[in-house]
Parts: structure tokens; C-alpha cells; sequence
């Protein structure tokens, strides 16, 4: 399985666990079966509310010793209500307290919108900052002087469109080394995908899956079933495989990182072991048909156009 090469060296092994949705009281077996079954990358968020969690289960691996911290890539991300300067800091050591880790091997800004400091989610327009209130690149000069400080490995951005990678790179002196976004066969975004290729900007897939647990105010009506569908199925039998692994093989085989999420000790193996797919020209181009532009995470919950976000994925 081709792993991600980044300037300094470092690789990315593509299949990590996402934590996105996992439940306290859960994550810390997930993320401890995790790393025993063969993890190498973790991903993990603030905002998900489980860091602290997930630190106990770091805590309990790294001292056994057979699995090193250096052997394990560990992502997090800067909330929206940190933006500013000032804040940066400050919540990436909250996090690294939480995960109880003295450096991250990467931390992304998790949204291009700006909170108030200390509005975890907004709700009223009221607790926006305007892209002029807490400029972005601005957010971005801080992640670099993270990085310079050694309290992050490699630095980098999510939910970010074409459009504001470019405006970002026009502004400031290094150019993110990650963009996490959502990909899937649905959603391939290739013009997205053809963009960072050509900046060397890695990517990471999230919502590999459809991402079916979200709370059901977060989904549409009438979404489809990736692990339903038929192209999806059949390729799946013809290699006696999962569906899910046929789809996380396919964000892993086209360069990207990927980032399943499951608590459950079963499924956490199983999507490890799609890395061993091997899919054929066939099924990858089946799959390159099902392009169908379907976002599962609209973004729309924070576009506020009179605080200057009126389009997240400016589509
Ligand atoms: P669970 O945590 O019980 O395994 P996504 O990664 O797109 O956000 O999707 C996560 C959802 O997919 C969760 O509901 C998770 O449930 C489920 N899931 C994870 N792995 C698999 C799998 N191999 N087969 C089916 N569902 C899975």
C-alpha cells in the first residue's frame, strides 16, 4: 500500500481511524484495539470532545512499550473559536495536554469560518468573526510558527475548496501540506484532487464510509447507502471483501489518506485490512463512474453570508 511522502521525509501509512462520532466511554478500547491490531495513524479533532479519552488510551500503549509514540501518526485539529493569534497556542496545547503527547505528527485548521473565542458552535450570526476580524492566513502564520517550535511535525488545513487554498497560498510563505476533506466514490472531486496533486498538497478522505452514524439533524433526506450500492457490492464479492473495504481501498489506491471510523473491534480490523485489495482496471473504472458530486457534510451549517462565509466549498 503506497504510503504519503512528505518533504522532510515522513510517511503517512493511508489507513487510519477516524474519531469523529466515536462515543467516550467507547473510544479509549477503539483506539488501544486500534494500535494492537496495527494502526500506524490516528485522527482526532477538539471539537470531537474525546481527546481527553483518547490520551488515557495513548497513555496505556506508549508505556507498555511495544507500540512507540514515533511509530504512530497522530493528527488533530484547531477549532473554529481559536483563530485568532492569540489562541492558537494555547489550543493546541489544550490538546496535546488531552491526548498527553508532547508534539502532534500534524495539525490541521479544522474549518476556513471563525468563531468568538470560546463558542464551541454558534448560534446566531452574532458568534462569527468576519474573514477581516480573524483572517485566515493570519491563523495560518501561526500554525507555521507551531511547526517551528516543534510542537507539530506538519501543518495543514480542512474543508478547504480550490479557491481557498489558493487565496491562502497567495498570502503566506509555506503552503499546507495537508487538506482533509470529504471523499468517497460519490465525491471524488477530482478537479480538487488534480489541484493539490499539482502543490503537492496531500489529501485525506473523511467520510469514507457515508458516515451513517451522524445525528440525523446533520443528514438529508433520502441519502444513499454507499455500503448499499450496488457497483459497490458487486465488486466486493467478486474479491470476497467488505464494502467498506472496497471503499477505503479506493481512496487508499488513488494516493490519499483515509480515515474509517469505528469503535467496533471487527470492523476496526477489517478496514485495516482493505490496504491487501487489490482492485483492477475494471473496478476502478466502475468506480470512477459514480461520481455523483453528493456531499454527505453540506458545510451549509456554517455559511453565514452576512458575517463573509457565504460559501463554504465556494460551488
Ligand atoms: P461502527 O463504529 O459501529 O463500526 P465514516 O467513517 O464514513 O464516518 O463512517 C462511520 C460509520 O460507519 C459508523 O457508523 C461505523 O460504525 C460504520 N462502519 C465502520 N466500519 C464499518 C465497516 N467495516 N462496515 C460497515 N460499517 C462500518
Amino acid at each position: 500500500m503506497k504510503t504519503l511522502k512528505f518533504k522532510n521525509g515522513d510517511e503517512l501509512f493511508p489507513i487510519g481511524l477516524g474519531t469523529w462520532k466515536s462515543k467516550p466511554g467507547e473510544v479509549k478500547n477503539a483506539i488501544i484495539n486500534a494500535l494492537e491490531t496495527g494502526y500506524k495513524h490516528i485522527d482526532c479533532a477538539a471539537i470531537y470532545g474525546n481527546e481527553k479519552e483518547i490520551g488515557e488510551a495513548f497513555k496505556e500503549v506508549f508505556s507498555k512499550g511495544d507500540i512507540k509514540r514515533e511509530d504512530v501518526w497522530i493528527t488533530s485539529k484547531l477549532w473554529n473559536d481559536a483563530h485568532l493569534p492569540q489562541d492558537v497556542e494555547p489550543a493546541l496545547q489544550q490538546t496535546l495536554n488531552d491526548l498527553q503527547l508532547d508534539y502532534l505528527d500534524l495539525y490541521l485548521i479544522h474549518w476556513p469560518v471563525a468563531f468568538q473565542p470560546g463558542v464551541p458552535m454558534p448560534e446566531s450570526a452574532n458568534d462569527y468573526l468576519t474573514p477581516q476580524e480573524a483572517p485566515i492566513h493570519e491563523t495560518w502564520n501561526e500554525m507555521i510558527q507551531m511547526k517551528n517550535k516543534g510542537l507539530v511535525k506538519h501543518i495543514g488545513v480542512s474543508n478547504f475548496s480550490k479557491e481557498k487554498l489558493e487565496d491562502l497560498i497567495s498570502k503566506t510563505a509555506e503552503v499546507p501540506e495537508m487538506n482533509q476533506v470529504e471523499l468517497h466514490p460519490l465525491l471524488q472531486q477530482k478537479e480538487l484532487f488534480q489541484y493539490c496533486n499539482h502543490k503537492g498538497i496531500h489529501l485525506t478522505g473523511y467520510s469514507p464510509l457515508g458516515s451513517g452514524d451522524r445525528s440525523e439533524g446533520m443528514k438529508q433526506e433520502n441519502e444513499p447507502n454507499m455500503l448499499e450500492k450496488a457497483t459497490i457490492k458487486k465488486i466486493a464479492s467478486k474479491h470476497n471483501v467488505s464494502p467498506a473495504q472496497v471503499l477505503i481501498n479506493w481512496s487508499a489506491q488513488r494516493g490519499t489518506a483515509v480515515i474509517p471510523k469505528s469503535t467496533n473491534p471487527g470492523r476496526i480490523k477489517e478496514n485495516l485490512e482493505a490496504a491487501h485489495l487489490q482492485m483492477d482496471q475494471e473496478d476502478l473504472k466502475e468506480l470512477a463512474q459514480m461520481d455523483e458530486h453528493y456531499r454527505y457534510v453540506t458545510g451549509k451549517f456554517f455559511e453565514v453570508p452576512e458575517k463573509g462565509y457565504p460559501n463554504i466549498y465556494d460551488e
